[in-house]
């Protein structure tokens, strides 16, 4: 991993509130909206979900100026989110990595990291969207997929019903392995409270089938985003 004096660790935002600017202003800095919009919702990471997530170096990377060097070195932020309908799958999203240290493992350790710490608590898929690092992802074992639909975050005001409605996996003829509740024919529906994570162990969470991909390949998607730009729906099985 290049001159790096080692220590890394992914430590959920949350838990380190003194780095809510610094996250906000790696976000920022790659996909712009308000500060306080982003603020807003890095504010809401939990352990139930959307979890904002930190790669952390105890000292800087020795290629940066002293002045931005302290005790603790933001390297990576990624967030993850429940899956409707999917309840051994998390979403992956804000994946980053401040630009001055691209190119030197660390997206590939953030993933790594993010991986186990989504496998230690009994999930065994992750989802992401692209619109063009695909190939980054693929590098790293994503393969192409289908939509799931995201829970970005739960309130406590959100009645059951809503929730689920809401939790109907959207296209319920592509059924895939993480879909059924383990031991039940029925899916899933997290508490409206706080969705725990699933049950350990993850019995019913078998491996990946072949991804049904219709007609999506690595350099071209039948997929649009909410503004009709062409998006990549990826997965692993971790
Ligand atoms: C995408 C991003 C997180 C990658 O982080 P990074 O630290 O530069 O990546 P790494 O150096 O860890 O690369 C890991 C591996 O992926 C490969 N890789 C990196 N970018 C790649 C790309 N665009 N295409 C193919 N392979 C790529 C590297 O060669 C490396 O391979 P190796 O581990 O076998 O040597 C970083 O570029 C970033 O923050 N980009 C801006 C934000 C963004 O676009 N996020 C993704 C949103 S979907």
């Amino acid at each position: 991993m290049g001159s790096v004096s080692e220590e890394l660790s992914l430590v959920p935002l949350h838990q380190r509130p003194e780095l809510m600017e610094a996250c906000a202003q790696l976000l920022g800095e790659e996909w712009g909206k308000s500060r306080a919009s982003r603020l807003h919702s890095l504010q809401r990471s939990s352990d139930a979900f959307p979890t904002c997530l930190l790669l952390l170096q105890s000292s800087g990377p020795a290629q940066l100026p002293a002045s931005e060097k302290s005790p603790c070195q933001l390297l990576g932020h990624i967030r993850l989110s429940r899956v409707a309908g999917h309840p051994c799958s998390l979403f992956v999203e804000s994946v980053v990595v401040p630009k001055a240290l691209r190119g030197q493992g660390y997206g590939r350790k953030l993933m790594e990291a993010a991986e186990r710490y989504a496998r230690a608590r009994g999930f065994r898929r992750l989802h992401l969207t692209t619109h063009d690092k695909q190939h980054f992802y693929a590098h790293l074992g994503y393969t192409l997929a289908e939509p799931v639909q995201v829970m970005p975050f739960m309130s406590p005001g959100i009645s059951a019903e809503v929730l689920r409605v809401f939790s109907a996996h959207p296209r319920p003829a592509v059924s895939t392995p993480g879909t059924l509740v383990p031991g039940t024919n029925k899916r899933s529906l997290p508490s409206p409270d706080v969705p725990p994570p699933p049950p350990l162990p993850p019995q019913g969470c078998s491996r990946a089938a072949p991804a049904t991909t219709c007609g999506q390949s690595i350099l071209e998607t039948p997929h649009r985003d909410a503004k009709g730009v062409p998006i990549f729906w990826m997965k692993k099985d971790v």
